[in-house]
């Protein structure tokens, strides 16, 4: 037998993970995702119900849209963080910080790609000159505003020992968050695990600033991504509502909060996110901007929660651990659904029955069944109207 666990080894208190979430930029960006600023404002007061640490609400030097839903979202929300993305441009950093005006508590995001590929093709700039780029526009900013993001775009594919420079570089000037994105989903767990801990213990002043994970989902493993750079020591998570976001999205918000709340002992982390709030934001959004999300979407799409198959259906009658690893209602649901199909058993049809105020004896359970089976060849789910209809029509036949 095992030995029982002390206090000591049970009790961990979990690390407090903020939640970073870019719906209103980085999801925006998405092909076909674009909002106006009311349709932000609405999103952004979802946001902050549902307990968001940081709302990044677009991109101000790359639209006037953005600059009057910043000043929109600005005057009204006040509690959570309001961040506006910006390029390390002394005219984009102006602009971002003139926008961010009417925030209670602002953020101004810079970033600067620092890999090779990036380097060369995109910026055509030395590592000298990206580094000089990235210090002399913190620094700038810093004369102006105390909480200062900086991401290393492409940062998964930088060398390593540009990465640490770079970051110790933007330590040194200013930056307060250290942000590495996995801009195009390339990296891996172990890989993004290992990175983060290095980079949290060898670089200089890393003890001082909070550092964040912003992983893009080309390769389905964002989430999964996210989950290893929080073991790395990560302790802002970067992601959008649905997933959207740039090609395949971004680490989907609904999907990392209920890992670790489902598996926080595992991780020893959780956010602050009222977690009843996940479906009514995202069908928000999916209201929003017509996007909608595929039926067996994790925690928000419609399966996520419903059940056709006898078997399984048999075992959550029995106790919903069976099936089910969360409740319906933690996060936003009304309930399980039991679908009745094809794969359905008799334990399921009679319960359904018994709840539409039908008790039957075993012999005409039998027949009401051989009926629903029939019915199920023609089609593929039978609805409570359906069994009613069925159920008129054995009393007829009485
Ligand atoms: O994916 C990315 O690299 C980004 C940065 C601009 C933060 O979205
Ligand atoms: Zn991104």
């Amino acid at each position: 037998m095992n030995a029982p666990q002390s206090p000591a080894q049970t009790q961990v208190s979990p690390a407090r993970i903020r939640v970073f979430d870019t719906t209103l930029r980085d999801g925006e960006q998405s092909p076909g995702c674009s909002m106006t600023p009311p349709q932000k404002l609405v999103m952004a007061r979802a946001l902050a119900e549902l307990g968001a640490d940081v709302i990044e609400t677009g991109f101000p030097a790359s639209s006037q849209s953005d600059r009057e839903a910043m000043a929109l979202i600005g005057r009204e929300l006040r509690t959570p963080v309001l961040a506006v993305l910006s390029r390390c441009l002394r005219a984009d950093v102006d602009i971002s910080l003139q926008a961010l005006e009417a925030a209670q508590r602002p953020r101004l995001h810079v970033f600067l790609s620092t890999s090779p590929l990036h380097r060369e093709h995109k910026l055509r700039m030395s590592r000298q000159q990206v580094l000089d780029m990235a210090v002399e526009s913190i620094a700038y900013a810093k004369r102006f505003i105390d909480d200062i993001e900086f991401s290393t775009e492409d940062g998964t594919r930088t060398e390593e020992d540009f990465l640490h420079e770079v970051v110790a570089a933007a330590i040194a000037a200013g930056a307060t968050t250290i942000n590495i994105p996995d801009t195009v989903g390339f990296t891996t767990p172990e890989e993004i695990r290992g990175l983060f801990r290095r980079l949290i213990t060898q670089v200089p002043g890393a003890g001082n600033v909070v550092f964040s994970a912003h992983c893009h989902n080309d390769l389905g493993l964002a989430v999964a991504n996210t989950l290893a750079a929080i073991e790395g020591g990560a302790r802002q998570v970067e992601c959008t509502i649905n997933g959207i976001g740039e090609r395949a999205g971004n680490c989907a918000l609904e999907e990392i909060v209920m890992a670790l709340k489902v598996r926080g002992a595992f991780f020893e982390a959780d956010t602050g996110i009222d977690t009843r709030r996940l479906v009514p934001t995202s069908q928000l959004l999916q209201r929003l901007v017509g996007m909608h999300v595929q039926r067996n979407k994790a925690v928000v799409g419609a399966n996520a929660f419903a059940h056709e198959s006898g078997i399984h259906q048999h075992g959550m009658l029995r106790h919903r651990g069976t099936y089910e690893i969360m409740r319906p209602q933690d996060v936003g649901w009304p309930d399980t659904q039991m679908v009745l199909g094809r794969h359905s058993g008799r334990a399921a049809v009679e319960q359904r029955l018994r709840a539409l105020g039908y008790y039957l004896e075993e012999g005409e359970l039998d027949l009401v069944f051989t009926d629903f089976k029939a019915l199920c060849e023609q089609q593929r789910v039978v609805t409570d109207a359906d069994l009613q209809a069925l159920m008129q029509d054995t009393g007829d036949a009485e």
